[in-house]
């Protein structure tokens, strides 16, 4: 019985030294930046929780005058002088129209600013650059309309910038481009149309360059040849018109490069074949012409080539049968002829080969003698073989009708 009594004195004891601990380190928050976010928490309302989210939690029912701020939700002090450099309100139900002098623009401090997943409309203020010390700016899945602000480049240290999925309708000012140490911008899903700023050749940095999903018209500035960290592009599913300027052979670093679902035409740089790290491309739906260049051989790495509905003639290079990772191929609905592709079945990764709406002509593999897929190559995985609308002949092969009907095609 008298057991109880010392071990509670204990955990008491153990309580109160945490709490003499954490007393001699708390950090408390500026008056001014207190009254600066309770100011900017009463600008909104709390609202439905964004679609975005799969939980979704208020975090500004915590923000309430006489507790200290560096301890509310979403809200980062620094540990020395106490002021606020992160707020992070994302899934926070927050919804309403942004104000041209919101009081958040008076926590100059902040260094992390992510207001994702909410609500938030009317426009980015023009004195969005009262934060200077911003190094991540995240707005993505919110309802910003209208423009970005052109002073937003004049946040020099801003390293991650996302406008990704809400209704801007503009050009982009071509200030994005003194954002010299942006190592990741994503634009896409919105309304962005005009041209793609030649500036954007100035973000030498980036790493990673999203801006799918917009109305980009006019043609890709030859100088995103000069983003040489860039590993993944995305530019698909805009009206970007004219040829892939050469210079983005330069790109030694890129793996991912989506062109597909604009207007592109011409033909496909040779150059392209110095991008040595290209793990997937798609060039589908635009007006490419001309050959398939030989130089993409060399792109040891390649697992997704997506090459349809264009106008490519010609065969698909021999030397292909040295792309040794090479999974998904789809060159569907061009004007490729020649026999089949036979080298193709060197290829031990090859699951997925579309070959419909072509050219092709002469016998399928399979029907030379008794041959079929697996004797002709005994390592061949091709588990989807597409070749409707092409002029082969003879009998189709039994192995064929045992091949699978079409599935989803894998993430690239
Ligand atoms: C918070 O409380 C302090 C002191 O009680 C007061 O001076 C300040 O105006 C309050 N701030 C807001 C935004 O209500
Ligand atoms: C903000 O918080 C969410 C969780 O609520 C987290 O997933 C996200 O990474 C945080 N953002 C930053 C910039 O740390
Ligand atoms: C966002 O707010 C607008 C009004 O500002 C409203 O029309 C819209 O339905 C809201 N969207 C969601 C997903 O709650
Ligand atoms: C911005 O927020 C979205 C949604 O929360 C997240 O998926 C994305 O990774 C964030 N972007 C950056 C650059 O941190
Ligand atoms: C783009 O965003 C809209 C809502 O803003 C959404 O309905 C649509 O599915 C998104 N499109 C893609 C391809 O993600
Ligand atoms: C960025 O590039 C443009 C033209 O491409 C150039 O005129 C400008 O001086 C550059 N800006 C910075 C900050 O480097
Ligand atoms: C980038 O590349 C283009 C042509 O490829 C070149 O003319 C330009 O001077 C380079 N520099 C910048 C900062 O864009
Ligand atoms: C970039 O590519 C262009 C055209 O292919 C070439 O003339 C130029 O020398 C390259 N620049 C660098 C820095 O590799
Ligand atoms: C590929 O790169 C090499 C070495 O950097 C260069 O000499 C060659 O011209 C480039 N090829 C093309 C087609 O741009
Ligand atoms: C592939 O790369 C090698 C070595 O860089 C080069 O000699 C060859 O010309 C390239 N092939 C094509 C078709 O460009
Ligand atoms: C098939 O693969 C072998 C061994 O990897 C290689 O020697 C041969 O050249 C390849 N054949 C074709 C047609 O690419
Ligand atoms: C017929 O099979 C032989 C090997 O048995 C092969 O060399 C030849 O390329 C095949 N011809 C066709 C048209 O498939």
């Amino acid at each position: 019985m008298s057991i109880v009594p010392i071990t509670l004195s204990l955990l008491l004891f153990i309580f109160n030294s945490h709490k003499l601990f954490s007393a001699a380190t708390r950090i408390s928050c500026r008056p001014n930046q207190r009254d600066a976010l309770l100011e900017f928490k009463n600008e909104f309302q709390i609202g439905k929780p964004s679609p975005f989210c799969i939980t979704a939690h208020p975090k500004t029912l915590s923000w309430v005058n006489n507790s200290d701020c560096c301890y509310w939700d979403g809200i980062k002090c620094d540990a020395n002088s106490g002021e606020v450099i992160e707020l992070n309100l994302s899934c926070s139900s927050v919804r309403g129209r942004f104000h041209s002098d919101s009081k958040l623009l008076k926590v100059q401090s902040l260094r992390i600013l992510d207001l994702s997943r909410n609500n938030f409309s009317g426009q980015i203020p023009f004195s969005i650059q009262k934060l200077y010390h911003l190094t991540s700016l995240n707005v993505s899945r919110n309802s910003f309309s209208r423009c970005i602000p052109s002073s937003i480049g004049d946040i020099p240290n801003l390293n991650f910038l996302d406008l990704s999925r809400n209704k801007f309708v503009c050009k982009i000012p071509s200030s994005l481009g003194s954002l010299l140490h942006l190592t990741s911008l994503d634009l896409s899903n919105n309304s962005f149309f005009g041209e793609i700023p030649f500036s954007f050749g100035n973000l030498s940095n980036l790493i990673s360059l999203n801006l799918f999903d917009n109305n980009f018209e006019g043609k890709l500035p030859s100088s995103l040849g000069n983003l040489s960290y860039l590993k993944f592009l995305d530019l698909s599913v805009n009206n970007i018109v004219g040829e892939i300027p050469s210079s983005l052979g330069n790109l030694s670093q890129l793996a991912f490069f989506y062109l597909h679902f604009n207007n592109f035409a011409g033909k496909i740089p040779s150059s392209l074949g110095n991008i040595s790290h290209l793990t997937s491309l798609t060039l589908s739906f635009n007006y490419f012409v001309g050959e398939i260049p030989s130089s993409l051989e060399n792109l040891s790495y390649l697992k997704n080539l997506i090459l349809s509905h264009n106008s490519f003639v010609g065969e698909i290079p021999p030397s292909f049968g040295s792309l040794s990772h090479l999974a998904f191929l789809d060159v569907e609905s061009n004007k490729l002829s020649g026999g089949f592709p036979l080298a193709l079945l060197n290829l031990t990764k090859l699951s997925i080969l579309f070959l419909s709406n072509n050219q092709f002509s002469g016998m399928l593999p399979s029907l030379n003698g008794t041959l079929e897929f697996c004797t002709i190559s005994p390592s061949s995985k091709l588990q989807e073989l597409y070749i409707d609308n092409n002029s082969f002949i003879g009998p189709i092969p039994i192995s064929i009708f045992q091949s699978q009907q079409p599935k989803v095609p894998p993430s690239w």
